[in-house]
């Protein structure tokens, strides 16, 4: 098989022989396409529009099926995740995140020669320096005023703090005031105050974007919200641009709200060992991601599943499965899972038709 990897630079094609072999992950297109797809017609007459965040997945071949239509763009968590998606062609993206390391602005900077480049901001401080790199670069960052709107993260608390914001950023070289971004965290079904939650969060939201109408600001963008708060977003009247990233390959934990999302991505394993009351196959926590439970068996009943590092041992009724057959789980925790892997294999119909690289894997910084 012939595949292009494309590292940040320079750009190395190389050949690859790659044979499938388990624990591997495996992404079924199709599910994925009509997540893609359902999520267009979600935003459909809404006047918003979806920039997936790309920390699910880190990888090029599914974030740029994610864009079209009203998607333009993807949201990265980190500059290494930026670059990887820039030289694999995508002329659009934002860091939802706030930068300070002089020589992780210098590679923004960089990137925004070959794409539109928007960057999260919270402190006068490191905007007044990113100012200093654009306009010495010669190149425009757009720049989101990042407010806290629940998760005590990072974000500014406040208007008058937005309001100061933005009047540094306003009269510095180099940045654009572009609007706002909030992001109100991964809210479960269940979490308690759950409505009230988001109401405030899309209240602080509305409040600081009006006080920045009132002083003259113009506000292009309001980007927020993530997979589990969709629903509320799409009916909210302030955000414009809805950063969320799972909905592509879902969680089970996400299964119940009411979204039109299916999950699209399993761990492959082999059955190793086989007993009277278990069976054990070669799945681990190195290759599944369990900070939001154990992977589900997909497609056939189990009574218990216990992760060790390389190991999978399962519980369940009547006889157990052939040593070396191949069975399905779905990842509880898609980010973690994707960065514990190089490539993700890619099925239609069944068959597995490609494999590809998970090549910003790894890139935190
Ligand atoms: C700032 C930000 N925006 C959006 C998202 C996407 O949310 P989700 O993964 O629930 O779709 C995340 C996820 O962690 C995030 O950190």
């Amino acid at each position: 098989m012939r595949r292009v990897i494309h590292a940040p630079s320079p750009t190395v094609e190389i050949e690859t022989q790659r044979t499938f072999s388990t624990p591997a992950l495996v992404v079924d297109l199709d599910t994925f396409e009509r997540n893609v797809r359902a999520m267009s017609e979600l935003l459909e007459g809404t006047g918003k529009s979806v920039r997936p965040h790309v920390k699910t997945h880190r990888t090029p071949e599914l974030a740029r099926r994610q864009l079209g239509g009203s998607a333009r763009g993807v949201t990265c968590a980190t500059v290494g995740e930026a670059e990887v998606m820039v030289a694999a062609g995508i002329t659009d993206v934002l860091l939802a995140n706030e930068l300070v390391d002089p020589l992780k602005m210098d590679r923004l900077v960089g990137l925004a020669h070959e794409a539109a480049v928007t960057v999260a901001a919270d402190d006068p401080e490191p905007v007044t320096s990113l100012s200093t790199r654009a306009a010495r670069a010669g190149v425009t960052v757009g720049v989101l005023i990042d407010v806290d709107v629940l998760l005590h993260r990072c974000g500014v608390a406040s208007a008058a703090e937005v309001l100061q914001m933005a009047a540094v950023i306003d009269r510095s070289p180099g940045l654009r005031l572009d609007g706002l971004m909030g992001y109100e965290g991964r809210l479960r079904p269940g979490v308690q105050d759950r409505q009230a939650k988001i109401g405030r969060a899309y209240a602080l939201l509305a409040e600081t974007r009006d006080a920045l109408l009132r002083a003259g600001f113009a506000v292009e963008r309001v980007s927020a919200a993530g997979t589990s708060t969709l629903l509320e977003a799409l009916t909210d009247p302030t955000i414009t641009e809805i950063q969320a990233g799972v909905y592509a390959l879902m969680e089970p934990e996400l299964l119940g709200m009411g979204l039109p999302f299916s999950c699209a991505a399993a761990i492959r394993g082999t059955v190793i060992s086989r007993h009277d009351d278990r069976f054990v196959l070669d799945i681990g926590r190195r290759v599944v991601g369990v900070e939001y439970g154990p992977p589900l068996s997909a497609g056939f009943e189990v009574t218990s599943i216990t992760l060790g590092d390389e190991h999978t041992i399962v519980t369940a009724e009547g006889p157990p499965p052939a040593l070396g057959a191949e069975l399905d789980f779905i990842p509880g925790q898609i980010r973690t899972t994707f960065n514990l892997h190089d490539h993700v294999w890619v099925s239609r119909g069944g068959e597995l038709i490609d494999c590809w690289p998970i090549s910003a894997r790894g890139s935190s910084q």
